[in-house]
């Protein structure tokens, strides 16, 4: 199957492009090249690949066959030019930064970020005098206000993890493409381009923990960067090659494309059952609050609907009683698991001011919308009735630290931390 086929669908696409097994012994799954180096004919050759002016492969850090079908695939499915592979989605959004910004640079972004970009951005880029500036972009406008002279990057999540605010990537796309030299940047890991395309919407580049619904199956690390050609070229040489090493191994690049093929399968069954589990939430008398893209009452269920094909299998939600009901109700889980991460195949349940967002103070939490009692599902792909029965016994569980929760404990207000 050759690359110029975009007329084809998005799962025969993300299970044939860029592969033809007749160039390959004629082996149906493509191999894995476990090589770290690559053999050159004559030392002529290997200087004209170091040199840029032969197209060979030399080191895997850099380049690597099955590592490009990958990225070839990936750069596809988002309707990008070129992708760059990583060992981690934190490699790709480190190698992403460290290209692209400087001393002096200011990089703008959302209010509320996965905790280790957040920590990335405040513990490190702004000790080697990155500016970081946070704005609610839920209001486009808000960015507009903002840019300086010194931006030189905009970066956001949505659904924003982990309190599943949007940002209206049109919006933003249009206040971005008035200054030519600002990249903006999307975290797409929450939707995969099954459920959005960012640079279809005028994002530059999207970034993703490829290890989360891309993978699927919760037994790798992987990060993906899709963007313009120069600019993919530019993060492989100096973010990933130089500045951080932050190398996907063929072996994961080969479980990646196996999760591949599955991606649209996946991600429908992932959004009917947590569509399901966010209906059955908010119909519970203990519960405070359910922030899902599918519901009606989602602040932004308008813009969910535009932007995102489904919405999604993430979901935010606080018990009455906060955070000690909510930690009574993680505990009394038996089939969702009490685990970060998210997108895999079990569901699993975390509380991100203890857990993915303790990067964050308490009073940066208060800032950036992440309620305390806040309790995160990734919904999973087991049968939905088992699902509700496991929060339906577990909301029992607990419900007598909520009934018994002081006032206060409710006090979560759904102003501070909702769209
Ligand atoms: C939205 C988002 N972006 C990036 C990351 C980082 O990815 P990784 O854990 O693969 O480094 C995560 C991890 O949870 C995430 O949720």
């Amino acid at each position: 199957m050759n690359n110029k086929n975009s007329d084809l669908g998005f799962s025969t696409r993300a299970i044939h492009h860029g592969y033809n097994p007749q160039e390959h012994q004629g082996a149906l799954i493509p191999p894995i090249y476990l090589t770290s180096t690559f053999t050159f004919a004559t030392a002529e050759y290997g200087a004209g690949c170091f040199a840029g002016q032969e197209p060979g492969y030399f080191y895997t850090r850099i380049g690597n066959p099955t590592l490009a079908l990958l990225e070839s695939r990936m750069a596809d499915l988002e309707n990008g030019e070129a992708a760059v592979a990583f060992g981690s989605g934190m490699g790709a959004i480190a190698a992403t930064f460290w290209t692209l910004l400087r001393p002096g640079d200011e990089v703008i972004v959302n209010r509320t970020l996965y905790g280790c970009t957040f920590a990335l951005l405040h513990h490190g880029l702004e000790e080697f005098g990155v500016k970081v500036r946070h704005v609610d972009m839920t209001d486009p406008q808000n960015l507009r206000a903002a840019i300086s002279p010194a931006t030189r990057m905009v970066y956001f999540e949505s659904p924003a993890n982990p309190n599943m605010q949007l940002v209206d990537i049109t919006a933003v796309a249009r206040i971005v493409r008035q200054h030519p030299n600002i990249t903006l940047a999307v975290d797409n890991t929450y939707c995969t381009p099954y459920l959005q395309r960012p640079l279809d919407l005028g994002a530059d580049l999207v970034v993703h923990s490829a290890t989360k619904y891309l993978c699927g199956h919760g037994d790798i690390t992987a990060g993906i960067v899709v963007t313009r050609q120069e600019l993919a070229q530019k993060i492989r040489l100096q973010g990933l090659k130089d500045l951080t090493g932050a190398v996907m191994s063929p072996q994961d690049a080969f479980l990646l494309m196996r999760g591949l093929k599955t991606l649209s399968l996946r991600m429908d069954r992932h959004c009917s059952n947590a569509l399901a589990v966010a209906r059955y939430l908010q119909a519970h008398p203990l519960v405070q609050w359910v922030a899902y893209p599918g519901l009606p009452s989602f602040t932004q269920y308008a813009l969910a609907k535009r932007q995102m094909k489904l919405p999604g299998g993430m979901i935010a939600f606080e018990l009455k009683g906060g955070l000690p009901s909510g930690c009574g109700f993680m505990n009394a889980l038996q089939l969702f698991s009490r685990a970060v991460s998210l997108g895999d195949a079990e569901s699993l349940a975390q509380h991100p001011a203890s857990m993915t967002h303790s990067t964050y103070t308490p009073e940066e939490r208060a800032a950036h919308g992440i309620a305390e009692g806040l309790v995160r599902l990734s919904v999973g792909l087991e049968d939905i009735d088992d699902l509700l029965a496991d929060l339906a016994q577990a909301l029992e569980a607990c419900a007598p630290i909520a009934v018994a929760a002081p006032a206060q404990e409710n006090a979560s207000r759904l102003d501070k931390v909702l769209p």
